[in-house]
């Protein structure tokens, strides 16, 4: 029998957070969760709301006074709360939020001599050779001038300051490097991951967009296999401070998955495809060729296996996406942000309500009048965004 803990999950109205609430709950723990709703949605917490072991606190982990008041009497962090990729005009953000969330949840950590539970990210691994990716292995970034990086080196500051925060005041923390994961409540944009919109894409008979070569490959694990591996992680925080992977260590090429969204749905017609060349996207875009991890340590300190396969999760997925489209029609539960961005634009998001300066805004246009070609068979379209995280 596990003890029974008071958990602060911060960004709990999110895809992960959300999912692992529900879950902490049912283990019979006390959750409070602090969420600013920038990317979250209330309506994701409807099935707990009105638990009588639930806080809710609509805050945000940048203010300090915030942060203490909600880990008040908790005995473990879960931190979540991230702005997860660098997007047009978001490496600021990625950057401060990652930085500045991290710093106050661990100050408040150390303060109510709580546990640590970090969400990294696979991204850390970058372009590694060593696949799969094992936790000692070498961290391979590429140049900064690549925006896509500062999700990865914001995440690797928040994995520093854990270890320094070990190594000063004896905070017991894992860190959990989380590979791409799917499943109900994630976000139906690029936001979500690339399951997410090829769902979209296959369900309305639009072309699932590809990006590169559709060679590259990742690894999808569907949310409740990682949430037990988050649960496990809460329950057994070692002494110490370590790191660990959780995914799914099914590979699979991106091209593959569009395929495998196309059959499962069962939709009539032909699979349709638009390739999206490396070239069209913002700034100096680097792919990672493959990511999947090495979940060794996860079954031997956890006991960790993923058990759903990849099949199953996205049978499971498209069904809760086909609910989610039909009762919501083209959008998404976040409020701003459309179902599928119009190829060649970027996505109407945050930036668009705090939208960026004049000369940021210029150079969008002109890259909005791109416009499309064909190429080798394919639509090929200019894009702005792009991660498969
Ligand atoms: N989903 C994945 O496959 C994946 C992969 C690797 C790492 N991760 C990490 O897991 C965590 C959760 O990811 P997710 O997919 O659930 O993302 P998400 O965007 O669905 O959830 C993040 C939540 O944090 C909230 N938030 C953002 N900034 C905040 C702030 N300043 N103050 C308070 N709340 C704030 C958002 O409103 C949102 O509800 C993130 O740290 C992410 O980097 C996720």
């Amino acid at each position: 029998m596990h003890t029974f803990e008071s958990v602060l999950v911060t960004g709990a109205a999110g895809f992960i957070g959300s999912n692992l609430s529900e879950a902490l709950l049912a283990r019979g723990h006390r959750v409070v969760g602090l969420d600013n709703l920038s990317r979250g949605s209330l309506a994701n917490l409807r099935e707990i709301m009105d638990h009588a072991a639930f806080r809710f606190v609509e805050g945000d982990v940048e203010d300090l006074r915030v942060v203490w008041d909600a880990v008040r009497g908790c005995s473990v962090v879960v931190h979540l709360a991230a702005y997860k990729i660098p997007r047009y005009g978001g490496r600021i953000d990625t950057l401060r939020i990652n930085q500045c969330g991290s710093a106050n949840v661990l100050e408040a950590v150390r303060e109510v001599g709580a546990r640590f539970v970090l969400a990294s990210t696979s991204d850390v691994y970058g372009n590694s050779p060593h696949v799969p990716f094992r936790e000692d292995a070498p961290l391979v970034l590429g140049t900064s001038a690549s925006a896509r990086w500062s999700y990865a080196v914001s995440k690797l500051f928040d994995e520093h300051l854990a270890f320094a925060y070990h190594e000063a005041h004896g905070v017991r923390s894992t860190i959990i490097r989380i590979f791409g994961s799917y499943g109900p409540n994630q976000h139906l944009s690029w936001w979500g991951g690339p399951q997410s919109v090829f769902i979209s894409a296959v369900l309305r008979d639009e072309p699932v967009d590809i990006h590169g070569d559709g060679l590259q490959t990742r690894s999808f694990c569907y949310i409740s296999d990682l949430v037990r591996g988050l649960v496990a992680a809460v329950e057994r925080v070692p002494d110490g401070c370590d790191v660990i992977n959780l995914g799914n260590d099914r590979e699979i090429t991106i091209l593959e998955l569009a395929r495998m969204v196309k059959r499962l749905s069962g939709t009539p017609g032909e699979l349709k495809l638009r390739m999206v060349p490396y070239t069209a996207f913002k700034g100096k875009y680097e792919d990672v060729r493959r990511r999947v991890p090495d979940l060794a340590k996860a079954a031997s300190l956890l006991g960790y296996h993923p058990v759903v396969s990849l099949e199953e999760g996205l049978r499971r997925t498209i069904a809760w996406q086909r609910e989610r489209m039909t009762t919501e029609g083209a959008r998404s539960f976040f409020p701003s942000e459309r179902l599928l961005d119009p190829p060649g634009q970027p996505p109407e998001t945050r930036d668009q309500r705090n939208p960026p300066p004049p000369a940021v805004q210029r150079r969008q246009a002109g890259r909005r009048s791109n416009g499309h070609e064909v190429h080798g068979g394919h639509e090929v379209v200019g894009r702005e965004v792009v991660d498969e995280a």
